[in-house]
C-alpha cells in the first residue's frame, strides 16, 4: 500500500484556500510476475502498479501534475469524481511523450471510492493494462463518524485479469476487438495474491479493474466451503442508504463497492474470494474461478471500529416522478465490426456529441444493449440511480438500488433505466462503455451540458 505524498501546499490568492499539489511521472518500469521468466515491461503513475493511492478529503482542493514520460500519448481521468470538463480526462486532451498537464480536482463530493486511470483516444485498453489505473480515496466527515474499520482495517483491492508471454511480458490479444479476458487474475498488481487478516472486521474497497471482464465474487471458508457472508456497504458513488447483506457480488469493469467482513470465529482458516463468472467454457480459464485468499491469523492487535454497523449509512434522494426527458441510447456492433453508441463512434468527431441537456435537469436515460456481449456503461460527472432492468437479470440486484452508481452493467438484450441530475457544471463530457477494448473500438461518445440561460 503506496500512499501518495503532498509536494507542496498553495494558498490561492483570491479564496485564501488551501491547495495542495502533488507530482506523478508516467513512467516504464518493469515488473517480475513470474519468478521463472523474464519481467514484464509496464508503464505506470510514478512506475508502479496499481500507481500511488491518492486519500482526499472533502473540501481540500488537488492540483495534480501527470508528466508524461512513457512511451504514448495519455489523458488522466479520475473516475468517480466530477471534474470540471478541461480535467476529465477527456480523451483527444492528449499529454504526448515530454509533456505534461496539471489537473485540478474539486474533491468536494461524499466520501468515495474512485480510481484513475489512462483515458487516451483509441488507447485507453492498453494504457491501464500495462499499468496506468490507481486509487483515489475521498473522505468526509459523515463517513469517519461511522465508526467503520479504518486504518489497517481498510484496505482497496483492485482486481484485474490478464495474460502473459511465454517470456514473461504481458500479451495484449483482443480477440476481434470483442475483449481482453484474461487467464491470470491479479489483485492489485499480483497473481492470487494472499492477505494476512486479523479475526475481525474488514472494510475491503474492490474495484473491478480489469478491461474486459465482470467477476461474480463471493468468499468461502473450509471443506466443504461455506459461504461466508458480507454486507455490502458503498458503491461508486459512495455510501449506500443501509448495509446490505449479501453472499455474492457482481461487478463489471469500472464498477466499485465496498463491502465490511467479519474474520472472527474464523481464526486460523482461508477465506477464497471466488469468481463464478466463467469465459464460455474455456478451460483456458480454469483457474479465473479464484481470485485471492485471507489468512486469518489468531490475535487481533486492535479493536477499534469493530462495532455493529450502523443500521443506516447515509440518505440517497428519492427518485423524482417527472424526469424532464427520457432519452435513448443503444451500445451495439455494427457490421463493419465496431462497437457504437446510436450508431455514432468517438472517430465521428462532427457527430459524436449524442445530447445536449440544460445543466441541472433531470433525464431517465434508457441504455439498451442491442446484441450480444456485454456493456458496462459509465457516464462521467453525475451521480446516477438504477431504476430497472429488464430483458436480462430482471430485477435490480438491492446493492445495486441502495446507492448511487456511475458504472452500470447492461448484458446483452438487455435495457436498464437510469436517472440523474446533470450538474454540477457545464461542459463537454464523455459517456461510454467500460469494456475498454469496445470504448477504444469506438464506443464512446459525449454529451454537451450546457450553461443555464439567463
Ligand atoms: Cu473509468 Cu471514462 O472511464
Ligand atoms: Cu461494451
Amino acid at each position: 500500500k503506496h500512499s501518495n505524498s503532498i509536494s507542496r501546499t498553495y494558498t490561492h490568492p483570491d479564496t485564501g484556500k488551501v491547495i495542495d499539489y502533488y507530482d506523478i511521472t508516467i513512467k516504464p518500469f518493469e515488473k517480475q510476475v513470474y519468478p521463472n521468466l523474464g519481467a514484464a515491461p509496464m508503464v505506470g503513475y510514478d512506475g508502479m502498479s496499481p500507481g500511488p493511492t491518492f486519500i482526499m478529503q472533502q473540501g481540500r482542493e488537488a492540483v495534480v501534475r501527470f508528466s508524461n514520460q512513457g512511451t504514448k500519448d495519455i489523458s488522466v481521468h479520475v473516475h468517480g469524481q466530477y471534474n470540471r470538463a478541461p480535467f476529465d480526462g477527456w480523451a483527444s486532451d492528449l499529454a504526448k511523450i515530454g509533456e505534461y498537464k496539471d489537473y485540478y480536482y474539486p474533491n468536494a463530493q461524499n466520501a468515495r471510492t474512485i480510481w484513475y486511470h489512462d483515458h487516451a483516444e483509441y488507447s485507453t485498453a492498453d494504457g491501464a493494462y500495462h499499468g496506468q489505473a490507481g486509487f483515489y480515496i475521498l473522505t468526509d466527515s459523515h463517513e469517519s463518524s461511522l465508526g467503520l474499520p479504518s486504518g489497517d482495517y481498510d484496505v482497496a483491492l483492485g482486481i484485474e485479469s490478464k495474460l502473459y508471454n511465454s517470456d514473461g511480458a504481458l500479451l495484449f490479444e483482443t480477440n476481434d476487438n470483442a475483449g481482453l479476458w484474461g487467464d491470470v487474475i491479479q489483485v492489485n498488481g499480483q497473481p492470487w495474491p494472499y492477505l494476512n487478516v486479523e479475526p475481525r472486521k474488514y472494510r475491503l474497497r474492490m474495484l473491478n479493474g480489469a478491461i474486459s471482464r465482470a467477476f461474480n465474487l463471493s468468499l468461502t471458508v473450509g471443506d466443504p466451503p461455506e459461504a461466508v457472508p458480507f454486507n455490502v456497504i458503498s458503491s461508486d458513488c459512495g455510501l449506500l442508504s443501509k448495509p446490505i447483506p449479501s453472499s455474492t457480488l457482481f461487478m463489471s469493469m469500472g464498477e466499485r463497492y465496498d463491502i465490511i467482513v467479519d474474520f472472527s470465529g474464523l481464526q486460523g482458516q482461508n477465506v477464497t474470494l471466488e469468481n463464478g463468472k466463467a469465459v464460455g467454457d474455456s478451460p483456458d480459464y480454469a483457474a479465473t474461478d479464484r481470485v485471492m485468499r485471507f489468512v486469518v491469523g489468531d490475535e487481533v492487535t486492535n479493536w477499534d471500529n469493530n462495532d455493529d454497523l450502523p443500521s443506516t449509512l447515509r440518505e440517497i434522494p428519492s427518485p423524482p416522478n417527472d424526469s424532464m426527458a427520457d432519452k435513448d441510447f443503444t451500445f451495439e456492433r455494427d457490421t463493419a465490426g465496431n462497437w457504437l453508441i446510436n450508431g455514432i463512434g468517438f472517430a465521428d468527431v462532427d457527430n459524436r456529441i449524442l445530447t445536449k441537456t440544460p445543466r441541472g435537469s433531470v433525464e431517465t436515460w434508457i441504455l439498451k444493449n442491442g446484441g450480444v456481449g456485454t456493456h458496462p456503461v459509465h457516464v462521467h460527472l453525475v451521480d446516477f440511480q438504477i431504476i430497472s432492468r429488464e430483458g436480462g437479470r430482471d430485477e435490480v440486484l438491492p446493492y445495486e438500488s441502495a446507492g448511487m452508481k456511475d458504472t452500470v452493467y447492461v448484458s446483452g438484450g438487455e435495457t436498464v433505466k437510469v436517472f440523474a441530475r446533470y450538474a454540477p457544471w457545464d461542459g463537454v463530457y464523455m459517456f461510454h462503455c467500460h469494456n475498454l477494448i469496445h470504448e477504444d473500438h469506438d464506443m464512446l461518445t459525449a454529451m454537451n451540458i450546457s450553461q443555464l440561460s439567463e
